[in-house]
């Protein structure tokens, strides 16, 4: 029997498992944080430079039950509390996304309660919701993760159009292959960000390109020659700082992905702009949108830190957006690695 949602608050179970965090949580009504647990496994792969899926697959494995379990507890509930389990189904590595979607099946299955399946990327929109209780759309959303990075206009429907993304590698890739290069550990981008601040920005320059897409944008060309200049600099055994490299590729990758999403503000005359996706952590990229939305009167919001990277609360609060719209996932749902956002279609791209 799905639990009555008559004057009770409604609580979904929100699992995340597509990359390399396993994460519970339970989110009231969509917006309030019941609990929130992210297992980072960060330690398990910081060796190898980066996520190694197999590793991944297996500690998600190892954690989840404790994880689910931990996340009930801070959140003062039982499995029969809950309204509804929700589970990112994609996009994602395969062997992990599947750890937690088996466990979401098998939990709803056996509670009788609602199945939803989750988009990854719409959950780091929902990240917004968490932090600011009275945000509804419409709005734009720049998603900017370590796989993907998106500039997606919201209706008041809530129907995503995509109008904008990279061309090549997301924001979040750029990032920790530049770290990779000053030798900064994985996940380098949140270290760049810190070395940045003590760098010069305008110590290397680098170029630009030129796309054909109005709100699109591409950070292989930046990746490439940022690699050569640092590579020309070693072999002319030129000194130079790594802070300032940092901070150099930083702003590059900073002003594009500012430039382009408030190219796309102006032209929707967007009232709303959201930041989301690991990216959203970059301190650079905080401040710049936060002060071209000021400058044209837009608000703008952004989760809190503790929200942009991957966690289940998200998920949960995007989860409970299907639930009150009767979504319902049947117990065939996979594992997606290359789910799309479901987008109505655009002449923009
Ligand atoms: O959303 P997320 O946690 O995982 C994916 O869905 O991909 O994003 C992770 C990405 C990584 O590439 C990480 O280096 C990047 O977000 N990231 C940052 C910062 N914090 C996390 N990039 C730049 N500056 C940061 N402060
Ligand atoms: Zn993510």
């Amino acid at each position: 029997m799905e639990n009555s949602t008559k004057n009770k608050p409604v609580l979904v179970l929100g699992i995340e498992t597509s990359c390399d965090e396993t994460a519970a949580a339970v989110v009231e009504n969509g917006r309030v944080i019941r609990s929130n647990i992210v297992y980072s496994q960060i330690p398990l792969h910081e060796v190898y430079g980066g996520v190694v899926p197999e590793i991944a697959g297996r500690a998600h494995v190892e954690k989840i039950d404790l994880v689910v379990k931990q996340a009930l507890q801070k959140a003062d509930c039982t499995l029969h509390d809950l309204n509804a389990v929700a589970v990112t189904h994609g996009p994602g590595l395969v062997g992990a996304l599947l750890v937690g979607v088996s466990y979401a099946k098998a939990l709803a299955l056996s509670l009788s309660c609602p199945l939803i399946g989750v988009n990854h990327i719409e959950g780091h929109i929902y990240a917004n919701y968490l932090s600011y209780p009275d945000l509804n759309p419409p709005f734009l959303c720049l998603v900017a993760s370590g796989g993907h990075s998106h500039i997606f206009s919201v209706d008041e429907a809530g129907d995503y159009t995509l109008i904008g993304c990279t061309q090549d590698d997301a924001a979040g890739e750029a990032f920790d292959k530049a770290a990779r290069i000053l030798q900064l550990p994985y996940p380098g981008g949140p270290r760049l960000d810190k070395l940045a601040d003590e760098g010069d920005p305008d110590a290397l320059s680098l170029p630009r390109p030129k796309l054909q897409g109005r709100y699109d944008y591409s950070f292989s060309g930046l990746k490439t020659a940022f690699i050569n200049a640092i590579h020309h600099k070693e072999q002319k055994n030129e000194p130079y700082k790594r802070a300032d490299m940092a901070a150099s590729f930083r702003k590059a990758v900073v002003e594009m992905l500012v430039e382009k999403t408030m190219l796309a503000a102006d032209d929707f005359k967007t009232k709303k702009v959201l930041l989301a996706g690991g990216v959203a952590a970059n301190s650079l990229l905080r401040k710049r949108l936060r002060e071209e939305c000021s400058k044209r009167g837009i608000a703008f919001y952004l989760p809190d830190l503790s929200l942009c990277g991957d966690n289940a609360a998200m998920i949960a609060a995007a989860g409970y957006q299907g639930f009150i719209k009767g979504e319902r996932a049947p117990l065939s749902l996979n594992a997606q690695p290359a789910l799309r956002v479901r987008c109505i279609p655009s002449d923009a791209t």
